[in-house]
């Protein structure tokens, strides 16, 4: 199989695991997740096949979604690949990607470098930016039964990830505890310039937000 085969093959099995998935993590956000990839990579001294396959399959069996482990996907993915004979580094670097992409800080994120993984990293993350991003974490606390808002429960910027998953934190929260710090954990320049644009956005609809809610809009 040549590259452009693998892609195309790789686009059938994800669509089709991904039938029935939650709205947030569905194949569209794979496809957004792929489109953002090829635009940064379009200046990044990157492998194309890697960090195209690891876009397509970076969500393959999110640990979220099947009781914290977080070694399905990769393995999932490593499986798949072996099946199209891909070469076994590329197979790695995949696997490794999948295994590092995630936002969860610790020491986990700093185990495994490389320019492939900032790419699809940055490409994950402008997915939770902008009014897709506003969109995402409203559909996720709706599928967590969270609260829209809640002046009582401020943002805990502090907040340990054991104790942050179990808490139901209004979703308004989640901005400030994550969507509004990514901006700055970009690692490309295409990447941190996208960022800044859907950054921009997100603050303006929380200063809407917050007019609204206290009935202080003048129209
Ligand atoms: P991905 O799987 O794309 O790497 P996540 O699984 O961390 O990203 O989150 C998927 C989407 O769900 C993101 O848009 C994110 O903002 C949203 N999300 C995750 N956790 C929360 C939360 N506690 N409250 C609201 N939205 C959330
Ligand atoms: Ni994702």
């Amino acid at each position: 199989m040549n590259n452009p085969e693998i892609i195309a093959a790789t686009v059938t099995y994800v669509q089709k695991e991904l039938e029935g998935a939650e709205g947030g993590h569905d194949w569209f956000h794979i496809e957004r997740v792929w489109n953002n990839t090829r635009r940064i990579a379009q200046t990044e001294p990157v492998d194309h096949l890697v960090v195209e396959l690891g876009a397509l399959l970076h969500d393959i069996a999110d640990a979220k979604f099947h009781g914290g482990d977080e070694s399905i996907g990769p393995r999932k993915a490593g499986q798949f690949l072996e099946l199209l004979q891909v070469p076994v580094e590329v197979i790695d670097h995949v696997k490794n990607i999948i295994a590092h992409i995630s936002f969860k800080g610790g020491n986990f994120e700093a185990a495994f470098h490389s320019p492939e993984l900032a790419v699809v990293r940055d490409a994950d993350r402008l997915d939770a930016l902008g009014a897709i991003g506003i969109a995402r974490a409203f559909h996720y606390g709706g599928f967590k039964n969270r609260e829209i808002y809640n002046p009582a429960i401020p943002p805990d910027l502090n907040m340990s990830r054991e104790t942050y998953k179990k808490t139901k934190a209004p979703t308004i929260n989640h901005f400030y505890e994550k969507l509004l710090l990514l901006k700055d954990r970009m690692h490309t320049e295409t990447g941190k310039r996208m960022a800044l644009e859907r950054h921009r956005f997100m603050e303006n609809f929380l200063e809407q937000f917050y007019r609204e809610w206290n009935g202080s809009l003048s129209a």
